[in-house]
């Protein structure tokens, strides 16, 4: 276990390449314990994700991305053929983690993409070419967050209050978060919000990471239940909702964390604008809409006895646990992306913020 220092000080997600490791904060400690871990094999990593060790989809991406490239580093072949088979095999593995997050997959894709694309080169030069990668993607997940920061700042004022559910804050990415991440450039420029944070059921990380990390950073945060959020808005005290995603259909739908769909429906309910923050990394064109999405399912304990001192559900009885829920499009009021602000028809809107990425890379005039 390491000194006890600031949560923001620490990496999220981070490469030992010496020791062939990624290396992570174990979130399911937060916040009483800060303790980092090494992960080197396949079934740490896969472990990691599927336990929420780390988690929140640009972190698991990540993760995801450093992690092949270590298992890439062990697979002993010569010839590209041989290394590939080893290489989608593992890549299939870590896949399955989970299955609603797409940056997993779009991670795991990118790293493969790489090397199919790099096929003349020798296997050391392709391993090489891999830790490059995966460096890169963390560091345009900062790059992402903060431009979704720089959007999202523009939708609100000094002074107004901001609700958000789970955690798509740092600890969910490698810096700023994506919902947090108006919250943070905000407070370096003197916004005062005051920000409300759903404590989330049933894995807490509105209370355990939310609460945790924006208290840390000196933010006026405020915890609630997931069942108080009418409340706070009714007496006016919320102006914007900024939420993560894991996956954003090509129609706008979004999932997120389960209960993100009722937080939206009330915020309607009283004219409060939501807004979903999502890297185009989040953003899936191949999905239709919200209905084409699946939803992890999780273990019942996690409702009836996990955080509480003794199981609080009687012994056998029925639980419903979806980790996730999609948020209709016509309840979101735009999509905040490292392109600018989506907002409806979102097929269409979606589409020019891909124009506006290739034209980036310089694929479009
Ligand atoms: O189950 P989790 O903790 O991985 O769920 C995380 C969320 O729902 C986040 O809001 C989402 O991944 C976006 S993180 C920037």
């Amino acid at each position: 276990m390491e000194e006890k220092k600031n949560i923001l000080s620490y990496e999220t997600v981070a490469l030992d390449d010496k020791e062939s490791a990624v290396v992570i904060i174990d979130q399911t400690k937060l916040p009483g314990t800060t303790e980092i871990i090494q992960l080197k094999t396949a079934q740490e990593i896969w472990d990691a994700i599927y336990l929420l060790k780390v988690r929140g989809a640009p972190a698991i991406g990540v993760a995801a991305a450093f992690g092949i490239y270590v298992l890439a580093k062990h697979i002993d072949a010569k010839d590209y053929e041989t290394f590939m088979e080893e290489f989608r095999k593992q890549k299939e593995y870590l896949n399955s983690a989970r299955p609603t997050a797409v940056n997993l997959s779009w991670a795991l894709n990118r790293m493969e993409a790489l090397c199919e694309a790099n096929k003349d080169k020798s296997v050391e030069e392709i391993k090489a070419l891999l830790k490059a990668e995966a460096e890169e993607i963390k560091e345009e997940d900062i790059r992402v967050c903060r431009k979704i920061g720089e959007y999202g700042l523009s939708l609100v004022k000094p002074g107004d209050g901001i609700l958000t559910h789970c955690n798509a804050g740092q600890l969910a990415t490698c810096k700023y978060g994506t919902a947090t991440a108006p919250i943070y450039l905000g407070q370096e420029q003197g916004y005062n919000f005051r920000v409300f944070a759903d404590e989330t059921r049933p894995l807490l990380q509105g209370a355990r990471l939310t609460a945790y990390e924006l208290h840390s950073a000196g933010v006026d945060v405020t915890l609630i239940c997931d069942n108080m959020s009418a409340t706070v808005m009714k007496n006016g005290w919320v102006n914007a909702v900024f939420v993560g995603c894991d996956r954003v259909a090509a129609n706008g739908d979004a999932a997120n964390k389960i209960g993100t769909s009722v937080v939206a429906a009330v915020a309607n309910r009283y004219h409060v604008p939501v807004y979903i923050c999502a890297p185009t990394s989040t953003i899936d064109m191949n999905t239709p809409t919200g209905n084409e999405i699946h939803i992890e399912q999780r273990p019942a304990e996690e409702v009836t006895e996990m955080w509480y001192k003794e199981r609080m559900a009687p012994e056998g009885v029925k639980v419903f646990n979806p980790a996730f829920d999609v948020t209709d499009n016509d309840l979101i009021a735009g999509i905040v992306t490292e392109y600018g602000v989506a907002r409806a028809p979102y097929t269409e809107s979606l589409k020019e913020i891909f124009r506006r990425k290739e034209e980036a890379a310089g694929k479009v005039e």
